[in-house]
């Protein structure tokens, strides 16, 4: 980590203390930014590769108005074989950097069925289903504690915000639960009925560990998801990545303005 670091602290020419990770078909936010610097991971030493279909694999500085943000295009799965440590590198490397919020996007399945294909879920807390989490082993303590508190993870005043952003740009912003499992092949209709019945209002195979490992370094955190497609055996019909990756792009409008507009919000809760 500390070449990583080193390399990033002496080629970043901002920053940021407001951070954007972008799931599966999202990438288009990070093209947006103004004065944008781009570091694609194989230049960052010991920086994870994205081997995921969708991820375009690049840390982009740059402003919004007047606000410095850094956006991660791609992220390191679980299902991908990753370590955890892998997996939440990106969150602890910039984290490292200073930056106090991290606003995660990923693709996933809905699982209330009041969601629609195609439209955008503010995530209210998580369910962890990875069996498994990145703060196993021994702690380190220049990070956070042994054992974080996780009742605030999807921070209230960022989601008000959120809501606030959502209604003066007319976008339908619903709060729901996400779930992480850890994939790659999608879920049973059985284990969908399971989740729905625990809880869940959304399921996708990401943002869970990095939410953890942020807020064991007190970084405050939200996630927005896209509904890329309604859950297994809730319609009559089969799961597709490549339907998932469209959706995704076909939303990316929708999602580029709200993250526009919200990253101002963000950045003035945590100045
Ligand atoms: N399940 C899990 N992950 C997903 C889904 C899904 O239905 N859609 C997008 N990511």
């Amino acid at each position: 980590m500390q070449d990583a670091l080193k390399y990033l602290r002496e080629h970043m020419r901002s920053t940021p203390r407001v951070a954007v990770v972008l799931g599966s078909g999202l990438g288009a936010f990070g093209d947006e930014l103004d004065e944008r610097q781009e570091i694609h991971y194989a230049q960052i030493p010991g920086w994870p590769q994205s081997t995921a279909l969708g991820h375009a694999g690049k840390v982009v500085f740059g402003r919004v108005g007047k606000t410095n943000i850094v956006v991660m295009s791609g992220r390191a799965h679980l299902y991908e074989g990753h370590s955890m440590d892998k997996v939440v590198y990106g969150v602890r490397a910039l984290g490292r950097l200073g930056v106090k919020a991290f606003i995660f996007t990923n693709a996933a399945g809905g699982i209330n069925l009041a969601y629609k294909q195609g439209g955008l879920v503010l995530v209210s807390d998580h369910i962890n289903l990875q069996g498994n989490n990145p703060l196993v082993g021994a702690n380190d303590d220049s990070l956070g504690p042994r054992f974080p508190d996780m009742t605030d993870a999807y921070d209230a005043e960022f989601r008000r915000r959120a809501q606030a952003v959502g209604q003066r740009l007319g976008v339908e912003l619903p709060e729901g639960v996400y779930t992480g499992l850890l994939g790659p092949s999608y879920e049973t209709p059985a284990e969908i009925r399971y989740l729905r019945a625990i809880g869940a209002d959304l399921v996708g195979m990401s943002t869970v560990p990095e939410v953890i490992a942020a807020r064991h370094m007190s970084i405050r955190c939200m996630a927005i998801s896209c509904v890329t497609n309604m859950a297994a055996g809730v319609l009559n019909q089969k799961l597709d990545h490549s339907e998932v990756l469209e959706v995704g792009r076909s939303t990316r409008g929708l999602m580029v303005s709200l993250l526009r507009a919200l990253a101002p919000e963000i950045e003035a809760a945590v100045a």
